[in-house]
This record gives structure tokens, sequence and C-alpha cells, in this order.
């Protein structure tokens, strides 16, 4: 369908937010989901059928980020991956109906896609927004963001290659502030992205009266895998207290009683 022919209908809304694309007629939908990753190392080319920049985005929830880059890089080759098969669904339907065949899309989680599957200085571009928090005591070794985690981002991005973090738990910022300079060149951008809004997550959180925290890290160029390994061994895991009522540098101190704003008991 042209741009001439195109209706309102074409346009697909979240919170009254537009999703970045146009919903094609059928005879132009194609197939995004990736159903069956490799045993190893993908083959980029054979994938999507050509040479092209890799752009990886990582807990990409109901697609909007990942269409998002689809139009902003339309020479890349795109890949967002979840844990959660259902939002891959969503997030795959909107692809395939907006024509996006530079799009894949797959269930696994972000770690594994980097450690078993992602050739190393084989990725332009690691987006990650709102990384999950993970509330819960005992779900706090699930958090994607880890020393571990960034030395395999640095091995698979490419040289200059750039990490995109966005999230609004204030708690999760100051671990990846501290965390992120380390291992690459680490620059905050307090401004929204020029393309404009790229998650739901964070359209919920500007709802709820939040800071939305966003950075970007760029791989150096004597980036040494055995180096970052040696350091990532010697930081500390993500172990802050995700509750938000804490104030930012109690919240980032482990194994200290939390201090909770306000009076009165809990
Ligand atoms: C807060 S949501 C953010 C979704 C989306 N990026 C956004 O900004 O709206 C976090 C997402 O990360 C996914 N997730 C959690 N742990 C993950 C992991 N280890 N690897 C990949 N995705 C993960 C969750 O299923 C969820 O879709």
């Amino acid at each position: 369908m042209s741009s001439d022919s195109s209706s309102p209908d074409d346009i697909e809304y979240e919170f009254g937010n537009p999703f970045p694309g146009r919903i094609l007629a059928p005879e132009a939908w194609v197939q995004t989901a990736w159903k069956r990753l490799p045993e190893g190392l993908i083959d980029w080319p054979s994938v999507y059928g050509r040479h092209a920049p890799v752009v990886i985005d990582l807990g990409c929830g109901n697609g909007r980020s990942v269409l998002a880059h689809a139009i902003r890089r339309p020479e890349a080759n795109i890949l967002g991956v979840d844990i959660l098969p259902v939002v891959i669904r969503y997030a795959t339907r909107r692809a395939n109906q907006r024509g996006m065949g530079h799009v894949r899309f797959a269930v696994i989680g972000g770690f594994e896609l980097l450690e078993r599957h992602t050739p190393a200085g084989t990725v332009d571009e690691i987006h990650c927004y709102h990384p999950q928090p993970y509330y819960r005591k005992e779900e706090i070794g699930k958090r994607l963001i880890t020393p571990d985690f960034l030395t395999l981002v640095c091995r698979a991005l490419s040289p200059g290659g750039q990490f995109v973090i966005q999230t609004d738990h204030p708690a999760y910022w100051a671990y990846i502030q501290a965390m992120v300079p380390l291992f690459m060149e680490f620059r905050s951008h307090p401004e929204p992205w020029s393309d404009g809004l790229r998650s739901r997550r964070e359209t919920i959180a500007k709802g709820q009266g939040l800071s939305i925290f966003r950075g970007v890290g760029t791989r150096r160029p004597d980036w040494d895998k055995a180096q970052a390994r040696e350091q990532a061994r010697q930081l500390p895991p993500p172990i802050f207290n995700a509750d938000r009522r804490l104030r930012e540098t109690d919240a980032i101190e482990s194994g200290r009683p939390p201090q909770r704003r306000g009076r009165g008991r809990r």
C-alpha cells in the first residue's frame, strides 16, 4: 500500500501514542518470527539474506522499540528477543503487518543470546529498554545487567558499536552508571531520543511521574576480553534493593537494613 492510499486505520495506537510504521495491506505482510535459533553461533547474513549491520534489542517486550529501530535503520538486520512468548507474539504481528522483512523476533534470554549465539564483534547496536528490576528478593539473581552480561555486550559489539540502555528505576540506574563506564565509554543521555518514544514501559513510567534515565555506551577500540572477564569477577552483582520507597543511596547498599521514606511503621 502506498502512502497515498493510507488511512487512519493504518496507524495503531498504545496509550494514545502511535506505533512506528503503518499497517500494510495483507499481501505485503512478512514473517518475522524466528522459531528455531541455531545450536551454536548465528550466521547473520544467512538469516536475513543479506550482509548488513546488526541491531539487537534485549527484553524488547511488545516490539515498540524494535519497530522504531526498523524505521530508523532500514539498512540494518534487526533482532528483538524476550523471554516471554506472549510479548514476542504481539511484537511479531506488528512487524509482520508493517512488512518489516529486515526484522526477526525470538524467544530467548538476553544473556543466553549473547553468550551462546552471538559471534564476537558482529553487532552494531545492542539496546535494552527498562530491564526488569525484579523486586522480590528471591528473583534478584535474574537481573540482566551484571558485570558478566556487560562483558558479553562488549564481546558482541563491533569496535565503536553502541550499547543503549534506559530505565525508570533509580537504583538500577545507579548500578548501571557505576558499572557500564568500567567496560566502555559511557555518557548519559538525559533528553528523549531524537526519533521519539521507543518504549511501552517508558510511557507507563512517565504516566506515573517517574524519571527516565538513558545512556549510551561505546565499545572501546582496545577492549580486551581477558581483562574484562577478570574485572567482571571482582565487581558486585546488582543486588540493590529495588523498593522504590527507599532513598537511592540506601537502595544500592545491600545488606543494610532499609530506611523508608516518611514517618510511621511498615
Ligand atoms: C519492564 S519490561 C520492558 C519491555 C520493553 N523493553 C519496554 O521498554 O517496554 C522488561 C521486559 O524484559 C523481559 N525480560 C526479563 N528478563 C529478561 C531476560 N533475561 N532476557 C530477555 N528479556 C527479559 C520481560 O519479559 C519484559 O518483557
